[in-house]
């Protein structure tokens, strides 16, 4: 069939929207009809060309969410007008990681999907018969998609597509890194650097796991504003002075749980340095540039203190993001305030612009 999407042709230049052909599904895969896509640094990341495992040509997009058009013959877990959400963090339910309750890094298409190819090694995208890969798995800036089976999370019909896609990336890493991979405990004290989306869903993480005390830190005071939104009860200008001020609110310990969602090596140190003496837990989820590292006082260690590093919060994507969309129906979880900006796939490089400028949340193309 024939589709329209949005292609990186060349790194550092805008995306070109055009037709390709995308092919049928094969026998354990999915086609996608997709309705919304956010629009994610991680794409614009790539497109910039500082992504050193990046590729071009290739159709971006891993924020989807749409509804199953077809499906391939050994398909069973999902049929046409299933509601669902794109993975780039499949689940195929059998890995050794799959089957460990401590993990979500399922072992099964990664290789393949790295290079740009559905796991069979061959690519579903094409154009005048040239190969186009696939991105992260999903490539879903563009009017349908074909997809792994495992690759597919079925979600409550009744959400509305235009929120349930944020469930494909930020949101499920944020709230995740405070649920599932820190496992925040009732009456605690957590701090998160950073309120963007995953900074965001961190604290209304935090806040569902009845944390008593969340701490916004960010740079803009807009954001700060959202934190509140989401369950912050103090929110603070970031600084130097932040581990000292944390210090400082909790009688000279730090706080149970740190979560880190900037990407800013100096900020990891700071989430580090001010989890709490004994048992406090610092969880990496921003991304950090390509040869940095993170400066760790050993001493921070040897009295108590932990750091873990949360992928996509530790979700399991098929099990675990259907359960979050549910969270968001019974109105637990605010998502309207993340939709700043919807737009159409011709005008995904003006989704980039904003993220840029930090103009909103997430701009959100409708098909
Ligand atoms: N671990 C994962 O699976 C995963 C998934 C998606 C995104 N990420 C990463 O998470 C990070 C956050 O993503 P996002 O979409 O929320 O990004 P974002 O840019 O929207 O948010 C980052 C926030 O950090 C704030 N910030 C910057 N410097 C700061 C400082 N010194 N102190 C306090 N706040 C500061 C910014 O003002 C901004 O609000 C990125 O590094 C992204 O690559 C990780
Ligand atoms: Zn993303
Ligand atoms: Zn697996």
């Amino acid at each position: 069939m024939k589709i329209r999407a949005a292609v990186l042709e060349e790194f550092g230049e805008p995306l070109k929207v055009q037709e390709l052909d995308l092919a049928d599904p094969g026998p354990k895969e999915v086609l996608v009809r997709l309705v919304n896509c956010g629009v994610c640094h991680t794409d614009l990341y790539t497109a910039s060309g500082v992504d050193p495992s990046g590729y071009a040509p290739t159709v971006l997009g891993h924020e989807g969410a749409g509804v199953v058009e077809a499906i391939g013959s050994e398909v069973t877990s999902v049929a046409p007008g299933d509601h669902v959400v794109t993975l780039f963090s499949p689940q195929c339910g059998e890995c050794v990681h799959c089957l460990d309750p401590r993990t979500n890094l399922c072992l099964a298409i990664r290789e393949q999907q790295g290079k740009g190819y559905l796991p069979d090694g061959t690519t579903r995208l094409s154009r005048d018969g040239e190969e186009i890969r696939h991105f992260m798995g999903t490539s879903t800036f563009a009017e349908a998609t074909v997809m792994p089976e495992i690759a597919l999370a079925k979600v409550d019909p009744e959400a509305p597509l235009e929120g349930a896609c944020l469930f494909a990336c930020g949101l499920s890493t944020g709230l995740g890194a405070a649920m599932n991979t820190a496992k925040v405990t009732e009456g605690s004290t957590c701090v998160v650097f950073g309120a963007g989306m995953v900074g965001l869903g961190a604290v209304a993480g935090c806040r569902l796991q009845g944390a008593e005390r969340i701490i916004a830190v960010d740079l803009s005071e807009d954001r700060l504003e959202l934190a509140k939104g989401q369950g912050a009860t103090d929110v603070w200008v970031g600084g130097e002075d932040t581990v000292e001020k944390v210090l400082a609110e909790t009688d000279g310990f730090g706080a149970d749980y740190t979560f880190e969602a900037t990407g800013n090596v100096k900020v990891m140190r700071q989430a580090v340095e001010s989890a709490r003496m004994a048992w406090g837990l610092a969880t990496m989820a921003g991304v950090a540039g390509k040869g940095e590292t993170l400066d760790v006082i050993p001493r921070f260690l040897i009295t108590g203190r932990r750091i873990a590093g949360s992928s996509f919060g530790t979700v399991k994507g098929r099990e675990g993001v259907p359960k979050l969309v549910d969270l968001w129906m019974q109105g637990k979880i605010d998502v309207d305030p993340f939709i700043s900006h919807r737009i159409s796939l011709d005008e995904v490089n003006r989704g980039f612009e904003l993220m840029e400028a930090q103009d909103g949340i997430r701009s959100v193309i409708d098909f």
